[in-house]
């Protein structure tokens, strides 16, 4: 058993977990369209960008709370994921 994973994104076939490992590489894609550049794939029906973009908030969420700033989100993910 692998937890608590789910399918969010079944065209690209992306889980709530491989999300989050994403948004915790340090790159920390502030919009759908970045987490899905640093997952090496890219929005196809939508049916998942609200699901995408609440699981990015609460990982903003997340950090505000474990740091004194949220300067590490202020870079441009794009750049930052070589995918
Ligand atoms: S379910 Fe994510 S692009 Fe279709």
């Amino acid at each position: 058993m692998r937890g608590a994973s789910m399918i969010v994104c079944s065209c690209n076939v992306l889980t709530d977990s491989e999300i989050r490992a994403a948004l915790n590489r340090g790159a920390c894609p502030r919009t759908p369209f970045a987490v899905y550049n640093c997952l090496g794939c890219s929005l196809n029906c939508g049916r998942c960008i609200v699901t995408v973009r609440t699981i990015i908030n609460e990982a903003n969420a997340g950090t505000a709370t474990g740091g004194s700033s949220r300067e590490p989100c202020e870079t441009d993910a794009i750049v930052l994921c070589p995918v």
